[in-house]
């Protein structure tokens, strides 16, 4: 079949690879120990239930307007005003079909055949793809693990071109947890303003930090509307991955540029998705400290049972829920267990049946990426069958 040059410029995101292997070896009836969804694994809060629910009686089930009714808009910009001090107005966001799709709208508005934008990695599994599929070039700095995997400013400047036309940054960051502190987020700001270059900044986990991080917008500087585009998402704050609802913050003229985008593909993001989301912004927020209190005790566990295996290194995550194991030790020399993270990621679901994803996904060969969104008893089996295959106890029984 005759595809485009744009499609085949693209992959099927190796996260979801790994979760249908794993998919399919749950159906054969096999226990695996799955730290492969980047997803909460508590149900969406009752209340923001109701007020889907209430949506559908009320027949609030037809077309709205394209960029998100005017009421979610509205909450939207107040809600990142309180909690992480931005100031945009209803019209300066615009609601998408998931943070993907407002990440997906963005940069295909913005950018063309020929531009390059910055990505540090470990980056996003979806960024490269979503890039080239626009006609851009993603254009790689590597972080650095004594760093905690943290951007840095002056990496980022050093590889501005007259072609760099964005630089992303995802703090809390999937796959590592890294956070950008304050002070450092503020340099990359300012280095993008020198250049004249956008600040996509995506905070789809700014409320899942551990101390001593505070949720923290670069949104909130004194004039940086003018250079930065704000990912936002209800999908892990609430866990409401399912219900599809994300929003882009930026200046107007982008927004437009956006809705006309949304205009002609999705159109409107699902209107009782839409009602719900609309709770989530307005209504308690309770459940948020009580996941994150539940994901700081699977992250100890899982970061100090890493530790313990020979051969691994471990950083702690400053935030989301990822932990991001250096395994490079057990790809090298004589005893090496295989050539590549992708073969050991392979070789562990079918030998102990573990489910992850390898850091080749992210730019980041040698890691292996564990979501700790599961039960602390999920987390002690898996680390178990870890300990096992990497201490060789595998292949000898
Ligand atoms: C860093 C990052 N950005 C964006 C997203 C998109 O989330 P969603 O499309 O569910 O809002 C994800 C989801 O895993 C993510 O990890």
């Amino acid at each position: 079949m005759q595809l485009t040059n744009r499609i085949n410029r693209i992959q099927v995101s190796p996260t979801a690879v790994v979760i249908n292997a794993a998919e399919q070896l749950k159906a054969k009836g096999v226990d695996v120990a799955d730290f492969g969804p980047g997803e909460p694994d508590f149900p969406t809060p009752d209340h923001i239930k109701k007020a889907a629910i209430q949506a559908i009686e009320e027949n609030r089930t037809k077309y709205t307007p394209t960029g998100g009714i005017t009421p979610l808009r509205e909450a939207i910009v107040a809600w990142h005003n309180r909690e992480l001090g931005s100031g945009y107005t209803a019209k300066e966001c615009a609601v998408n079909v998931g943070g993907k799709h407002s990440i997906f709208n963005v940069v295909c508005v913005l950018i063309q055949n020929g531009d390059e934008v910055i990505l540090p990695a470990p980056y996003w599994v979806s960024y490269p793809d979503i890039i080239k599929y626009a006609g851009g070039t993603p254009v790689i700095v590597h972080t650095r693990q004594e760093d905690g995997f943290s951007a840095k400013a002056a990496a980022i400047e050093k590889a501005i071109t007259s072609k760099t036309k964005m630089v992303m940054v995802n703090s809390p960051s999937n796959p590592t947890g890294a956070v950008v502190d304050e002070e450092e987020y503020l340099k990359i700001l300012a280095v993008c303003k020198k250049h004249n270059v956008w600040l996509m900044t995506d905070e789809c986990y700014s409320h899942f930090v551990y101390e001593p991080h505070k949720p923290f917008s670069v949104a909130s500087a004194k004039d940086s509307k003018d250079r930065v585009i704000v990912i936002g998402s209800m999908s892990k704050t609430f866990a409401m991955t399912g219900w599809r609802v994300g929003y882009t913050l930026a200046p107007e003229a982008l927004i437009q540029a956006v809705i006309k985008i949304q205009s002609q593909s999705t159109s409107n993001p699902t209107s009782i998705a839409q009602y719900a989301a609309l709770e989530a912004m307005r209504g308690s927020m309770e459940t948020v400290p009580v996941m994150l209190a539940e994901y700081a005790k699977r992250r100890k566990r899982i970061v100090e049972g890493l530790r313990t295996i020979p051969g691994v290194t471990c950083e702690w995550p400053g935030g989301a829920f990822y932990a991001f194991p250096n395994i490079s030790a057990h790809l090298k020399g004589p005893n090496a267990l295989a050539q590549s993270c992708t073969e050991i990621s392979q070789q562990l679901l079918e030998k102990v049946h573990v489910a992850l994803v390898p850091g080749e996904a992210f730019g980041a060969p040698g890691y292996l990426r564990l979501s700790y969104a599961t039960s602390i008893e999920r987390i002690d089996e898996g680390l178990r069958r870890l300990s096992r295959f990497f201490t060789r106890a595998e292949a000898a029984a």
